[in-house]
């Protein structure tokens, strides 16, 4: 069977040329005589895989040097933990923007540990909007402001982020990191789990800025404890090996296409051959505004249950796949992260033209 174009919103496809690496290193990683999977984390080839793909991330989204770069486990939803208990370390406060399902399943976890505000929510229009903020609202001495930059089951994305002063802004960007130009010293904490934008799913990436390490609560474990990953490396423990060398090979990818401004365009062009389609589509629609919507999870409808189904199965004959929408939306989804070709979003783009001529 010839590969097809994956649209799941992840785990999602990989750049064909990394696999095509990987698979050549496999069995032997050069030098090292045994594959990246059977190594030690703590021999010379792990060093140098894992010391690579933290200076491709550092390079690649120009990270300063007062940040912390960290490969983790427990995927980003480990994060929604680990955030409260190492930045709730003053007034045990923190203020949220709900946006989604993603937001959903973070806030009860930092209400266990400390007070949380809902500034604001978009649950009114079943999630399909960012909410505007009015900055008088904002706790002023929170420990921190809590956001889902990009909303992988709505397909909304924030356009502008909150001016939060003092406050440590922390950003769940796990499906649209390195998808466009993003200046990292507006946040206090990245973090982003894999398998839509870096790699197989396994590792986590955290981005953290360091005077917010070293604060936890008393009761944090060890293992959840920046500070203990900081201090090792992300080796404190043996790390998810295999995700972070393939994680280093989509980094040399990116940097071999022209890194994130690159990117930015390709993604830009993808998306806007899609939304366009949908703007004047008589059958198809997308359910977010303009200002809103994501360059990597673009939901759509036809307003009709059983055509949606029909479209979906057709779809996936002609080797476009794993479009239905989230199980909480229904519809479709098209996500369409880095990996994406614009030849793939070109190909779904005339599939839908035909499915309209044929279903009027
Ligand atoms: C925005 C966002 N946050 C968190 C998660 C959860 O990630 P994980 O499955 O790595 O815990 C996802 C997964 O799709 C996501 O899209």
């Amino acid at each position: 069977m010839a590969r097809v174009y994956n649209f799941s919103a992840g785990p999602a496809s990989l750049p064909e040329p990394v696999l095509k690496k990987a698979a050549s290193e496999l069995v032997e990683y050069p030098n090292a005589g045994m594959s990246v999977m059977e190594m030690s984390h703590r021999s010379k080839a792990f060093e140098g895989i894992i010391s690579s793909a933290e200076a491709l991330l550092r390079e690649l989204m120009n990270i300063p040097a007062q940040y912390k770069v960290l490969f983790l486990q427990g995927g980003a939803s480990l994060q929604f933990s680990m955030v409260p208990l190492n930045l709730f370390s003053k007034s045990k406060k923190a203020d949220f923007v709900h946006t989604g399902e993603w937001t959903k399943k973070a806030i009860p976890e930092s209400k266990k540990y400390g007070t949380v505000n809902i500034l604001a929510s978009s649950e009114d229009k079943k999630f399909s909007y960012i909410p505007k903020l009015d900055k008088s609202t904002f706790t002023p001495d929170a420990d921190y402001f809590y956001i889902c930059s990009n909303n992988t089951i709505e397909g909304t994305r924030y356009a502008k982020y909150p001016e939060t002063g003092n406050v440590p802004l922390v950003a769940d960007m796990s499906s649209h990191i390195l998808s466009e130009v993003m200046d990292v010293s507006t946040f206090g904490v990245i973090f982003a789990g894999a398998q839509k934008n870096i790699g197989p799913a396994g590792v986590t990436v955290v981005i953290i800025r360091e005077d917010l390490v070293g604060k936890a609560m008393d009761i944090t474990p060890t293992m959840l404890n920046y500070a203990t990953h900081v201090k090792d490396n992300s080796l404190f423990n043996t790390p998810p090996t295999y995700s972070i060398y393939m994680a280093k090979l989509v980094f040399e990818w990116l940097k071999e296409l022209g890194g994130i401004p690159a990117m930015e365009e390709i993604n830009k062009k993808k998306a806007n051959l899609l939304y366009d389609f949908l703007d004047q589509s008589p059958l198809f629609k997308s359910p977010v505004p303009k200002e809103y919507r994501s360059l990597m999870n673009i939901p759509f409808v036809t307003g009709n249950e059983e055509l949606d189904k029909k479209f979906i199965a057709e779809a996936s004959k002609q080797g476009l796949v794993t479009l239905s929408g989230h199980r909480s939306v229904g519809g479709m989804r098209a996500s369409i992260y880095n990996a994406m070709p614009f030849e793939g979003v070109k190909k779904l783009v005339d599939f839908m033209k035909k499915f309209e001529m044929e279903n009027k």
